[in-house]
């Protein structure tokens, strides 16, 4: 009969003891929500909450000269996949062949799915971008890809400066270093901010270009009006192409007739 009482007592110990994992849980959610609203600038958690993709007027970022339209979204996802702009490869067998999604590969996050992006100089793709090799007549030191990993482009509307180290962008951090935007991060001096400096750059070092057969022959010109169109790409025309102006105070680009 002892023996009974003393397996009960211990009985009534143990699942006293009993780990309670729903208490644990609540009570971690309440010290995560209170450190969240305690590091909210406005005190309230909802400044976390990232906007809708398409809520386009609350991305955070924007280049007030350049704000975000639903008809600069579409054109961006045509450039960004446009082979057509591989106007200046190193040598003609790569003519036409490479664009941004040659690094950036949707469907591995924006990443190459390798350990370094190759475009010009790179042949053939694999599964998710995974074996792209050397092309015909180009050796390693000739193609492009660059020292450093890609870095994704989703959610870059979140980045001030562009980089893995800030380089680009006349903007947030970058503003009063002005003395050191020499070489690169010359492209500061445009008052661009990070992601529109990134992607002037971006065109010159990954040879891509926009010229008269990427405007006229790809239809490009009649989907965007020319007038709203020349004033950022012909201001620095050079030789057959073209470079995108200065920021200017001007009605933001419109294009018209995007069949999507
Ligand atoms: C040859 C491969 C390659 C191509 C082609 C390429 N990129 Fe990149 N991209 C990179 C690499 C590598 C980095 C990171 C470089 C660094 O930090 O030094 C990067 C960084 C970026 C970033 C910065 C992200 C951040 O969080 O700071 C953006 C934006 C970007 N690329 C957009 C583009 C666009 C748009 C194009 C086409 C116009 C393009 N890239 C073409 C390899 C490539």
């Amino acid at each position: 009969m002892r023996h009974i009482v003393y397996i009960f007592l211990l009985l009534t110990v143990l699942s006293s003891c009993k780990h309670d994992p729903t208490f644990e849980i609540q009570s971690l959610d309440e010290e995560l929500q209170s450190a969240i609203k305690r590091n909210s600038p406005t005190n309230d958690p909802k400044y976390f909450v990232m906007p809708e993709s398409d809520d386009y007027k609350n991305l955070p970022n924007q280049d007030p000269h350049n704000p975000i339209t639903k008809e600069k979204v579409a054109l961006g996802k045509l450039l960004f996949f446009e082979t057509g702009l591989a106007q200046t490869p190193k040598y003609p067998n790569c003519y036409e062949t490479y664009s941004c999604s040659s690094c950036h590969v949707p469907s591995k996050g924006f990443l190459p799915g390798r350990f370094q992006g190759i475009a010009d100089g790179g042949y053939g793709y694999g599964t998710l971008g995974s074996s792209r090799s050397l092309a015909d007549g180009y050796v390693e030191t000739e193609i492009d890809a660059q020292g450093n990993r890609p870095m994704t482009v989703m959610n870059v509307t979140y980045m001030t400066n562009t980089l893995w180290s800030g380089l680009f962008g006349a903007n947030d951090k970058n503003v009063g270093t002005q003395s050191l935007w020499v070489g690169l991060a010359d492209v500061n001096h445009t008052g661009y901010a990070g992601l529109e400096a990134q992607n002037i750059e971006g065109f010159k070092l990954h040879r891509l270009a926009i010229n008269d057969k990427v405007l006229y022959t790809f239809g490009y010109s009649r989907d965007i009006s020319k007038e709203i169109l020349e004033p950022f790409l012909t201001v620095r025309k050079k030789g057959p192409c073209y470079f995108l102006a200065k920021p200017v105070a001007s009605p933001a680009i419109k294009v018209h007739h995007l069949a999507l």
